[in-house]
């Protein structure tokens, strides 16, 4: 089997849990940012990541799914700053929604697994949002405190399980 884990990461999360599934996969495999890839022809298996933006996939993401991933083999995960379990109702149908979006733009390939968690919403973007005085984007921005730290170790170790379980 040759595996191919893909991703593109603004701030450094989603390669976090690229590196981490990468380090369990057996035998032939290769690990590399979407714009350090050009076909996806010969893999049996690829594993694609990148962070939820703007309640969807990043456009670097929708471009490279939708015209690089049909009729493949393919398993996704993504990082996200929303709560991956959490009890407000709402917040959940906002995540399942933008969990939802990522998955119909590979609509042609083989979905083999989905693995997300959640990913630190750096200072930098916050403090941005903040200023924005848009009281959506605000909110978004107060999260923050609950982001610092993610993927955590705990985390890491579920995407390795991920991994595992989907070449098995
Ligand atoms: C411009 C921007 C927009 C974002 N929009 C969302 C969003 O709509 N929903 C969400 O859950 N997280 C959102 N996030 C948070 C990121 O998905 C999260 O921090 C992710 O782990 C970043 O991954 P990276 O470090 O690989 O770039 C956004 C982050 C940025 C920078």
């Amino acid at each position: 089997m040759k595996y191919l884990v893909t991703y593109w990461s603004q701030t450094g999360n989603t390669k976090k849990v690229a590196e981490a599934i990468f380090d369990v996969l057996p035998g032939e495999k290769l690990l590399k940012p979407f714009d350090e890839v050009d076909r996806l022809d010969g893999f049996d298996l690829i594993f694609i990541g990148f962070p939820i933006m703007q309640f969807g996939p990043p456009p670097a993401a929708k471009k490279f799914l939708s015209t690089q991933t049909k009729g493949k083999n393919i398993a996704l995960f993504v990082t996200h700053a929303m709560l991956s379990q959490s009890d407000d109702p709402r917040q959940q149908a906002i995540l399942h929604k933008e969990l939802d979006k990522c998955c119909e733009i590979c609509a042609g390939s083989s979905m083999i697994g989905t693995f997300h968690c959640q990913g630190e919403l750096s200072e930098k973007i916050a403090d941005e949002l903040m200023a924005s005085n848009i009281t959506m984007l605000m909110e978004f921005a107060a999260m923050r405190p609950l982001t610092i730290g993610h993927p955590n170790e705990s985390e890491l170790a579920h995407a390795q399980k991920f991994a595992r379980a989907v070449i098995a």
